[in-house]
């Protein structure tokens, strides 16, 4: 039997189809914020922290307030404020996530755990971006782009947000883990589940049971025959303890993957859509690039600054009185780390609303800092390079569809665009 038939015999839905993205996108935001950076900067102007969460500052029902119910919310605005609620994990603590993240992640939970329990989760993480794992990760990725490419490239009109950005960083994970490719579709729709606050917890819960009962069949085929996957490689791991090193258990590589999945499913591909919305709509600096590749990383950090796909990093929970840039946050507040505000502080940016590729480097919050930094940040980097010289290689001339709506950045918690409709040749 396959996942298909033991999931949904009716067929799926998930990330990648425009009902479904519409209706998770709208439970945190999308549609209803397009562009939230005027009044955080308004925010930002009366102070380096707010006494609010960024849903109230919307006027925006917050998905927290239930699991948290009397909290003292913050939110952090500047850069240094940001940067120092994610320095001390003592103070600012993520066990508090686990409350909300549990029926995804399990008892594995790398977001919801800190020091010392969350160092070993990194460290069982490792071998899944070490150098030879890396290997695996770039293997799958310019297959899936090209196979994409080939479906649409006859009709010189795409929507590529959905038919193109959606259909590629699952699959990529879910090739590496050792998948098989005729469950590809299921697994997709599970994972898209997976991602924070974007199902009912009771729809996440089981989409994990069922990534969990598939996955300890594919543990049990590698462990009698090893594959070229990651699955294989986490089997193979060695942890060292203090009695010497041992290996990692089923159920530790089962967490790993709970907390792979969402991590990877709901953020690069969002950014990938940002990045080609911003292209598109500098039709100037996009004819540049097929000539200049080399300034293709340089607009994808200055993207991920100006416009990272997440708006914070998952909330911390003051483990104790503390004040942060002379603002007074009461033991038990809930704080979210303002990564995106922090971002368009023009304290540490120049004309911080600019989208400028050329700007001096300068490194941002789009993957966090501290010690739960986005440990799959080179995959990201590596996954919007190649899909972005993909479309180059095969796509010429490209520009936004005169006749399709003209695309909008749009969403709270999770940016994203409301497509990318493009024509080419
Ligand atoms: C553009 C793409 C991505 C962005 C902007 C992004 C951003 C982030 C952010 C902001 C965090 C929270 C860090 C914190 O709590 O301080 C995070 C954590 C994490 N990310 Fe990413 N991420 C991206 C892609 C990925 C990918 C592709 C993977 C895996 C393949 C991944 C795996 C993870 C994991 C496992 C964590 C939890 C780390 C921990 O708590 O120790 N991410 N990411």
């Amino acid at each position: 039997m396959t996942l298909k038939d033991e999931i949904s015999p009716a067929g799926a839905s998930g990330v990648g189809r425009y009902d479904w993205e519409r209706e998770t996108t709208q439970r945190t935001g999308a549609g209803a914020v397009d562009d939230p950076y005027p009044l955080i900067a308004v925010r930002r102007a009366e102070g380096p922290v707010a006494s609010d969460s960024f849903f109230g500052m919307f006027g925006l029902p917050d998905p927290m307030a239930a699991a948290w119910p009397g909290a003292q919310r913050f939110a952090t605005l500047s850069y240094a404020a940001t940067e120092a609620v994610l320095r001390d994990n003592v103070t600012f603590s993520n066990a508090g996530i686990r409350r909300m993240t549990e029926d995804v992640f399990g008892p594995v939970s790398l977001m919801g755990s800190d020091d010392p329990e969350h160092r070993q989760f990194r460290l069982l993480i490792q071998p899944a971006f070490g150098k030879k794992a890396m290997g695996l990760w770039t293997s799958w990725v310019k297959p899936r782009l090209d196979e994409l490419i080939d479906g649409f490239v006859e009709q010189g009109r795409a929507e590529l947000y959905f038919d193109y950005c959606a259909q590629f960083p699952v699959f990529v994970i879910a090739m590496t883990l050792g998948v098989a490719r005729e469950d590809l579709d299921h697994f997709h729709e599970l994972a898209a589940k997976l991602q924070i606050g974007a199902a009912p917890p009771d729809e996440a819960r089981a989409a994990r049971f069922q990534v969990e009962d598939y996955m300890r069949r594919v543990i049990a085929a590698r462990r009698v025959q090893p594959r070229d996957d990651l699955i294989s490689l986490l089997i193979d791991s060695e942890l060292k303890t203090a009695e010497g090193s041992e290996k990692i258990t089923e159920e530790q590589i089962l967490g790993l993957v709970c907390n792979l999945l969402p991590a990877g499913a709901g953020t690069t591909y969002r950014s990938l859509g940002i990045v080609l919305v911003t292209l598109l709509q500098r039709p100037e600096l996009l004819a540049r690039l097929y000539g200049e590749r080399d300034l293709i990383p340089l607009v994808i950090e200055e993207a991920l600054r100006w416009n990272g796909p997440v708006l914070t990093a998952p909330f911390r929970l003051a483990t104790a009185d503390a004040e942060i840039e002379g603002v007074k946050i009461p033991k038990g507040a809930l704080v979210e780390p303002g990564i995106a505000a922090a971002n368009r502080d023009p304290a540490r940016f120049d004309q911080p609303d600019a989208f400028d590729p050329f700007r001096p480097a300068q490194a941002n919050l789009a993957f966090s800092f501290g010690s739960h930094f986005c440990v799959g940040g080179q995959v990201a980097r590596m996954e919007l390079r190649s899909a972005l010289n993909a479309l180059l290689d095969r796509l010429p001339n490209l520009r936004m569809d005169p006749d399709a709506p003209p695309p909008q950045l749009t969403g709270l918690l999770y940016r994203m665009p409301t497509g990318v409709p493009v024509v080419w040749g």
